[in-house]
């Protein structure tokens, strides 16, 4: 029998995404603050007799998701991991991954980053690497400014990319409804609209140019407190804008959260999913109840943070 081992990875969101202008290499400076929430990818890898890596993908259509819009080949994020991971450790082995979806796809919750942050542990342990928690986070950095947060989970700051990662302290549970929606929105087009309001408000002299990004105080003090409320008024997202341009809709979605009373409302990272923060459990489901009756989004789930990392739930 060809060894297993089953790792699962959470989705995030973004408590607070400043982005600040574009450097030369084409990517925006961030800080950013990560919460994983209780929304999972499963990735089960298993070794094989040949060097071959295989995606197959398996996709809960109660939550939304079509497993046709996953990408399976050479450019799936877990296969690119399989293959960064083969490279790093000079290892030749193929593998057969097993993506069992639970993250909205392209919704800007990093779904594609969790089944690569889960694949690269996955790996590691099928392939018996012996590597590090660091060893792993060093071959995340190269997949997407995400993956690395996949494999840490919890709550944590990311500056650069996003991938210079520092954990946030946070007490308690909160409580967050996520309403996503079937076409997802693409994230350079989403920084390229963030570009062009920016422009606009550069010649329109209003000077609102984004500048160095920095970390809100607010959030910081708020998850540190465990207070709800606070971390309600102090959300923020500097795609939002560019969001709602490619995505007019999606204010509805906003309006439905804020008339259930929601904490604080805002699109998730590079959208189009919508995350709503609720007062307890019991609030959340009746946000989530809102939102339904509201017909706004196509998918509606309420969710718990911080969740945790990249975790092996089964293996030999
Ligand atoms: O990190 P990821 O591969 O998802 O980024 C996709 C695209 O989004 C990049 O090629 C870039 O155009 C844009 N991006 C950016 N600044 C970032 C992250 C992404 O401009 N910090």
């Amino acid at each position: 029998m060809n060894r297993s081992v089953t790792v699962r990875a959470p989705g995030k969101i973004n408590l607070q995404l400043a982005v600040g202008p574009v450097g030369d290499d084409g990517y925006h400076p961030l800080a950013t603050v990560f919460q994983a929430v209780d929304l999972y990818e499963t990735v089960t890898a298993t070794e094989r007799d040949d060097n071959e890596i295989v995606i197959t993908v398996e996709a809960s259509r109660s939550l939304g998701i079509d497993p046709a819009t996953v990408p399976t080949g050479a450019d799936n994020l877990a296969a690119r991991a399989a293959v960064a991971l083969r490279e790093a450790y000079g290892v030749e082995a193929g593998v057969s991954l097993h993506i069992r979806k639970g993250v909205p796809v392209a919704g800007g919750m990093a779904g594609g980053s969790a089944d690569a942050a889960a694949a690269l542990l996955a790996c590691a342990e099928v392939w018996d690497l012996g590597a590090t928690r660091e060893g792993l986070h060093e071959v995340a950095a190269t997949l997407g400014a995400d993956v690395p947060f996949g494999l840490h989970g919890a709550t944590a700051v990311g500056l650069g990319r996003g991938s210079d990662l520092s954990p946030a302290m946070a007490r308690g549970e909160f409580h967050w409804v996520l309403a996503t929606q079937s076409s997802g929105l693409s994230t350079p087009e989403v920084y390229a609209m963030f570009d062009t309001l920016h422009d606009a408000e550069a010649d329109a002299a209003s000077g609102t140019a984004p500048s160095d990004p920095r970390i809100s105080q607010d959030i910081m003090t708020a998850l540190m407190a465990g207070d709800a409320v606070r971390l309600g008024d102090a959300l923020s997202n500097d795609l939002q804008p560019a969001a709602l341009v490619l995505a007019p809709h999606l204010e509805r979605v906003l309006g439905a959260a804020l008339e259930a009373e929601a904490l604080g409302v805002m699109v998730s990272g590079s959208g189009p999913t919508v995350a709503a923060l609720a007062r307890s459990r019991q609030h959340a489901l009746a946000i989530a109840a809102h939102l339904r009756a509201a017909e706004v989004a196509d998918t509606v789930l309420a969710a718990s943070a911080p969740a945790p990392g990249a975790t092996i739930i089964a293996a030999p």
